[in-house]
């Protein structure tokens, strides 16, 4: 089935069934514990995601969060003192992301909506944002461009859209299309959706290459652009919260493997404003 006829509950099932970075700790899920280490993992195998966000650029403005999950960077936010809207349509990631605003006492700084990034206008009142930021999620929905249609009503001149999406010429689908699918390139956009995420069989996973991003975001000035992530550690151990790398990544200088970050990472990281209004 092509990703624009899946629908948005099949979308939701997936992720309800197991939210994002939901096995990052072992703790009990809602402690204060369960959330450092989530934290902690999570920005020690993604470190390119505080400086993506710049936390604390954003204190004292309005941020827009669009899919949330669990709320790692929706706490980051609010910490740094901004007024956070987070929108996520996975009903049990929220009721674990709201927890944690809970647990930190700052559930006055966020307002949660439980809503379809497609038809955001819907439940969240239009008003401008500072910055809309939306990591991971947009090629996660059926119709990435009713998305990002939604999220204009949210810009004004002067906001910021940051948005990261998956990275179609990377290392990471190169390793799906030789690992899981032999080479069946013709079969490439399956094959990344069944086995990129945590869980096997993301109904939605679009990939993107620059120019794909740049035609998404019609209407827009991109401002940056970066490429980054590659995850360099075997699997069997990181399951077991240890950190290995496999051998070509650890015979690989440093410099090297940041190179290659750089230019076939996972991660399309993209500044963007209103062209026009
Ligand atoms: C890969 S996770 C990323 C979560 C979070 N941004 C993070 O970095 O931890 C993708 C998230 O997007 C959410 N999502 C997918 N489609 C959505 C939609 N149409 N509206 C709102 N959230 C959506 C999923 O429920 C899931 O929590």
């Amino acid at each position: 089935m092509r990703f624009n006829q899946v629908s948005i509950q099949k979308v939701q099932q997936f992720w309800d069934k197991r939210p994002c970075n939901i096995r990052h700790s072992t703790a009990p899920i809602g402690t204060r514990k369960y959330f450092n280490e989530v934290e902690e993992r999570k920005y020690f195998v993604e470190p390119h995601i505080p400086s993506f966000a710049e936390f604390k650029r954003w204190k004292d403005k309005k941020v827009l969060e669009i899919g949330c999950g669990i709320g790692t960077d929706t706490i980051n936010f609010a910490r740094a003192g901004v007024k956070v809207t987070a929108v996520e349509i996975s009903r049990k990631s929220l009721i674990i992301a709201k927890k944690r605003a809970q647990v930190f006492k700052l559930g006055k700084k966020i307002k949660f909506y439980l809503a379809n990034a497609e038809e955001l206008s819907k439940t969240v009142p239009t008003q401008s944002y500072d910055l809309i930021y939306s990591f991971g999620t947009i090629h996660h929905t059926p119709n990435p461009t009713k998305a990002i249609s939604e999220i204009k009503k949210y810009m004004n001149k002067n906001s910021i859209l940051k948005l990261m999406v998956y990275h179609r010429y990377s290392w990471k689908v190169l390793w799906i299309l030789l690992k899981y699918g032999r080479g069946k390139f013709w079969q490439l956009d399956q094959l990344v959706a069944d086995n990129s995420e945590a869980a096997t069989g993301s109904p939605v996973s679009y990939i993107y290459s620059k120019y794909q991003a740049r035609k998404l975001l019609s209407g827009f000035k991109i401002l940056e652009t970066k490429v980054d992530h590659i995850f360099p550690y075997r699997v069997p151990e990181y399951i077991k919260y240890e950190y290995k790398k496999v051998w070509y990544f650890r015979c690989l200088p440093k410099s090297l493997f940041r190179w290659l970050e750089a230019h076939f990472g996972w991660h399309l990281l993209i500044t963007a404003k209103l062209s026009k209004i």
